[in-house]
């Protein structure tokens, strides 16, 4: 009996697992994974002197992540991680985000201008050489140049040829740095992808949330020149050959299953301080969330009433509701879970802790205290940031668009006679180009007139032009009666026959003298504070977190998210974050049916996906008659595990990593084993729609399914 219990006790504790490893790390984790279920070596995850499943994977465009699943290269991410690539590949006559594509050979895979991934070559640890000479007593600034400075003589020390670059990056808060040997691949082509009704069901309204429907992927080719190294676009390039790929297992799942997502997590804060938390919870993300709704209010019915404008804005909506989603899940999952409360109770815990020795009381005594003060009193610099960020980058577009053509009306002259003017006009035809290819002028004064009042609301007066809460009106009349900058034909006239008058004309436009005015308001007022917030804040994280690793060598510490390789493990599961009803660990296609409507965008079908269904035409691919269609797991997820494998405990692709449950989107700020769930797209789903729907079957021969 007493066994039993001990060992059910084990068996719970080894679920969710909080934390995102560094894999050159593994020693301190292979074992905890072997606990949970793993049967691989630990060199069969990372090692650098054989392949390992590290060379399988790809940080996709600098953001997401996605997996090596064919000896010829062929890449699977999500859908929304090649959304950019599919949406500019995309026209009215050529709609790939409507109608899906899928390339019959390889002569019809899409080029994909400026689309990159990187491989991780090697991580290293590198803490004693960047901190050599650094002494407790320095100086923040003493501290940081020094760092600095032997950061940039062991880099230069290590420069690498080519495409790779070896680029040394600070984890744990500037406590630990590691160098990583990365190599990029820019010949990028599309293969293949479902039609939004596919790849996007459920839409903003299903986004963070479980039960999920979504056919999350789309599928991209690495291509390489004849030596297969990496090139730039070259039609005689031939398709990349890994050193490892990832076989695909299309057996039953279940729960309690061992799952680990290997990929590249963006950003996570574990160590904000409980004022901090306070701060994100009831004032800044509010705040950041009314800008966010005020505009997308404006852009959902004229995306709904026109189909240009609906795949002009498509991507640009999509980020915007993306995070302020996210946002909402936070609050709601910082107060569920009493956040501030637990971090509270947690600093007085460290803080009784440096009281048991006079170095660590004279060392981190204050810190807890230090970082809660700061943010009462200077994060309303942040707060002033935030708003100028949603405001100037997410709200008006045309605000953003004009600043770009600083560069070249202040520096006119000097571009001239440097030779570089043409370039810089080129340069900026592209760019507006670009920009007008998405834009509708209409939506963005209208966007313009709702954000612009809360943006005044929410602002310190002081960072505001003079008289901009009286005229920003009349000015916006004006912008879209008369600027030359929204006016792409004459813009372009303008650019292609440049001359000192017009130089002088551009710098009173009137949407350009707006943009540079609120620029200026917020840099004159409250930049150096934010700034200046930051550095402290980061002062005192260092120290804090130094003083973790310190007086709680014991404590299971991870060094938090910064777009490097990571692994977090854990299990299928389901979950049960509110009262009274519990979440299945997965989803069939008959929930699509269930969820199909014609008459909601987000939940459009296309014929052939109906007829598909009727038909049940399943294939291989079914768990006791069912089609698995998503299904959660417990690993520690955040942004840019987008596209990650999910791995079983044999190496093999379980599914794709989309997203996070809704009730555990405050996992950036603190995880919750028994809430947190990361969200995937089952790999067998995906195997029906590119052999079933796609009619691609051709791509499964390349591939190595494991029954
Ligand atoms: N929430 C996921 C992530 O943060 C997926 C977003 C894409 N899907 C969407 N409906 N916008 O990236
Ligand atoms: N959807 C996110 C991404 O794009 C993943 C997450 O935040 O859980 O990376």
């Amino acid at each position: 009996m007493f066994l039993t219990i001990a060992f059910l006790i084990t068996a719970i504790s080894a679920r969710a697992t909080e934390g995102m490893w560094i894999p050159s790390l593994i020693s301190m984790f292979y074992s905890d994974m072997k606990t949970n279920g793993l049967k691989l070596k630990a060199e069969d995850i990372y090692a650098t002197n054989k392949s390992s499943l590290k060379d399988a994977i790809v940080q996709f465009d600098g953001g997401c992540t996605a997996e090596i699943v064919s000896a010829e290269g062929l890449l699977l991410t999500n859908h929304h991680c090649g959304y950019d690539a599919i949406q500019k590949l995309s026209s009215l006559e050529k709609d790939y985000l409507k109608n899906g594509f899928w390339a019959k050979n390889r002569s019809e895979e899409l080029q994909c201008p400026g689309l990159y991934v990187t491989f991780v070559k090697e991580i290293r640890e590198v803490t004693k050489e960047v901190l050599a000479g650094v002494k407790p007593e320095m100086t923040a600034a003493e501290r940081n140049a020094l760092i600095k400075k032997n950061i940039a003589e062991i880099e230069k020390k290590s420069a690498v040829t080519g495409n790779i670059k070896a680029k040394i990056k600070p984890f744990n808060n500037n406590n630990q740095y590691f160098m990583l040997v990365t190599e990029d691949f820019n010949d990028i082509r599309l293969v293949g992808t479902p039609p939004n009704a596919i790849g996007k069901f459920g839409g903003d309204t299903d986004n963070w949330v479980w039960p999920r429907h979504t056919g999350d992927f789309s599928v991209f080719r690495i291509y390489a020149n004849k030596e297969n190294k990496s090139s730039e676009y070259s039609a005689e390039n031939k398709a990349f050959k890994p050193d490892h790929f990832l076989p695909i297992s299309v057996k039953p799942r279940k729960e309690g299953d061992f799952t680990m997502v290997y990929g590249f997590p963006g950003r996570t804060d574990q160590h904000y301080c409980s004022e901090k938390i306070r701060f994100y919870q009831d004032i800044e993300r509010p705040a950041r969330i009314a800008m966010r709704t005020a505009t997308m209010d404006q852009m959902k019915p004229a995306m709904n009433d026109n189909d240009l404008v609906r795949i002009k804005y498509s991507a640009k909506q999509a980020s915007i509701a993306n995070a302020w989603k996210k946002w909402i899940g936070q609050i709601g999952g910082l107060k569920a879970l009493n956040a501030v409360a637990k971090k509270q109770q947690w600093e007085t815990e460290y803080a009784t802790k440096t009281n048991s020795d006079p170095q660590w009381k004279a060392r981190y005594g204050n810190v807890i205290n230090d970082m809660n003060t700061l943010t009462k009193s200077a994060s309303k610099y942040e707060f002033g940031r935030a708003m100028f960020t949603e405001y100037f980058y997410y709200g008006p577009e045309f605000i953003n668009f004009c600043f770009g053509f600083n560069g070249l009306l202040n520096n006119y002259e000097k571009l001239e006679k440097e030779q570089k003017l043409s370039k810089e006009i080129d340069n900026l035809k592209e760019s507006a180009d670009a920009f007008f290819k998405d834009y509708d002028a209409g939506l963005d004064f209208k966007i313009m007139k709702v954000t612009t009042p809360l943006y005044i609301k929410y602002c310190d007066p002081k960072m505001l032009p003079a008289g901009f809460s009286e005229n920003w009106e009349k000015n916006g009349e004006n912008i879209f009666k008369n600027s030359l900058m929204l006016n792409p034909e004459k813009l372009k006239n303008t650019l292609s026959n440049l001359t000192p008058e017009a130089i002088e004309l551009l710098k009173k436009d009137p949407a350009l003298v707006y943009a540079n005015e609120l620029y200026n308001g917020y840099a004159s007022s409250y930049a150096q504070g934010a700034s200046e917030f930051a550095s402290e804040e980061n002062r005192l994280l260092q120290l804090y977190v130094e003083g973790i690793l310190t007086m709680f060598p014991k404590k299971k510490n991870w060094a938090d998210a910064n777009s490097t390789l990571r692994i977090a493990y854990g299990k299928i599961e389901g979950s049960a974050p509110h009262d009274g009803m519990s979440y299945k660990h997965f989803t069939t296609i008959d929930g699509i049916m269930q969820k199909y409507d014609p008459a909601n965008p987000d939940f459009e079908l296309t014929q052939r996906f109906i007829d598909l269904y009727n038909k049940k035409d399943y294939g291989t691919y079914t768990q006791d008659g069912k089609l698995w269609v998503c299904f959660t797991a417990s690993n520690h997820t955040t942004g840019g595990n987008s596209g990650s494998p999910v791995i079983d405990a044999k190496g093999n692709l379980l599914g794709i990593n989309f997203d996070r449950s809704w009730e555990s989107t405050m996992s950036d700020f603190v995880f919750d084993p028994s809430r947190c769930r990361n969200i995937v797209v089952d790999a067998r789903y995906v195997l029906w729609v590119i052999e079933k729907y796609g009619e691609a079957g051709h791509l499964l021969k390349e591939m190595k399914l494991v029954r």
